[in-house]
């Protein structure tokens, strides 16, 4: 292994604004050798996600990339190489994988995120999306957006990978669900496949006109993607005791400090004593599995359509991150780096038990 290049894409300067595919480098090194404890793997399918934008620029929720190291990013490996006893050649593993084709993971001590194996049988990019976008949207909206049968579930950036997912929760859960999205083919999307009950195009229809419209009875849950002014509309319609699910506000991160759109209507909370609640999904690692169980029950059981834009190519790594912010994409944004070197390895014993569990918690509705 030791005669492998490693390419990589390094994070060269801070965005400040939009951000630019010339604020990273390509270069190219060794694949180290391995010590006792660690594991090599090939990188197969690479995550795009907004929150790549805060990493390349500050610290938030963890440390920005430092400067000359490969980008972070969410992806699945395939083990080649393995000095630790759980981890075998052939092991399909989720982690940080970061914008290069080889990784190096240190099990016992996983930064941020532990490296996980993923049952051989279950579909890598499938489960790459369920398990960043799919969880945010599970544990989001059931947790803290606590759709009942019957209210009004507004969604915005709803034909994204996280919003869509969301949607299709509420639905589930017996909601009236309404989506807001740039353009006909997303809104065309949200309903057709999504089973949204209705979709906005923010791009080209006046949203408050919109909601008056189709949601003469206000809003019950408002799973906000994308902050700025949208959610200033939508503030003006919550009803009481809105729950308003603090996601994420993809609309204002490219926006320098000094230009963030200010929210005119955030007293709409204190006057319908309604609820706004942020969170991010690291807090729910520990329940990851309880989400996956049900999100990949509702896949197979076709109650849930988990959309995949899927891109090509070690080159394409940086122009891939400007499709969230262009709105090129519709669902999950993923890359596909390489096929797997190795035969996927299963275990059907593994596979057994997560059928049973699957099984269970279909049972728990
Ligand atoms: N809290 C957490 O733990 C957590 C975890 C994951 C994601 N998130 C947040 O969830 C949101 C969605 O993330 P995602 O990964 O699912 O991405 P995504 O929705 O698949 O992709 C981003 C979408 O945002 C929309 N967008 C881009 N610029 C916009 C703007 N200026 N105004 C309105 N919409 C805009 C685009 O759709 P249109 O074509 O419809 O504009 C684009 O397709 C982000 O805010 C992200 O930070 C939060």
């Amino acid at each position: 292994m030791a005669t492998n290049k490693n390419r990589q894409w390094l994070l060269k300067s801070r965005p400040e604004g939009m951000i630019s595919p010339d604020q990273f480098q390509l270069a190219e090194s060794e694949v180290p050798r391995l010590n006792d404890g660690e594991v090599l793997a090939k990188v197969l399918l690479l995550s795009f996600d907004p929150t790549q934008r805060a990493w390349m620029s500050m610290d938030t929720y963890i440390p920005a990339v430092n400067l000359g190291e490969p980008m972070r990013a969410g992806g699945i490996a395939q083990v080649i190489e393995s000095r630790h006893s759980k981890f075998r050649p052939g092991d399909l593993v989720n982690s940080f994988c970061g914008w290069q084709e080889y990784v190096v993971f240190q099990p016992d001590k996983p930064k941020f995120v532990p490296v996980t194996r993923i049952p051989g049988h279950l579909d890598p990019k499938l489960i790459l999306a369920l398990s960043l976008t799919g969880l945010t949207a599970y544990f989001g909206m059931l947790e803290i957006g606590c759709p009942k049968r019957g209210e009004t579930v507004l969604i915005s950036g709803a034909a994204g990978a996280t919003g869509s997912v969301a949607g299709q929760i509420a639905k589930l859960k017996g909601c009236k669900v309404v989506g807001i999205a740039g353009g006909e083919e997303k809104c065309k999307w949200l309903k057709e496949i999504g089973k949204f009950d209705f979709a906005i195009d923010y791009k080209s229809q006046d949203i408050g006109r919109e909601l008056d419209r189709i949601c003469p009875e206000g809003v019950d849950v408002y799973f906000d993607n994308v902050g700025g002014p949208i959610t200033d509309e939508v503030l003006l319609r919550i009803n009481q005791k809105a729950r308003v699910v603090l996601c994420g506000a993809i609309s204002q991160y490219n926006q320098k400090v000094e230009e963030m759109y200010g929210l005119q209507n955030y007293l709409s909370l204190v006057i319908n004593r309604a609820r706004a609640e942020g969170f991010i999904i690291l807090d729910y690692l520990d329940r990851a599995l309880e989400g996956l169980l049900k999100l990949t029950s509702w896949v197979e059981s076709g109650n849930l359509i988990q959309e995949i834009d899927l891109q090509n190519g070690f080159e394409n790594i940086p122009s891939t991150l400007l499709r969230i912010f262009n709105g090129d994409n519709v669902g999950k944004q993923i890359l596909q780096l390489a096929e797997p070197p190795l035969p996927i390895r299963t275990n059907p014993a593994e596979q057994l038990i997560f059928r049973i569990m699957q099984k269970l918690s279909g049972l728990r509705g």
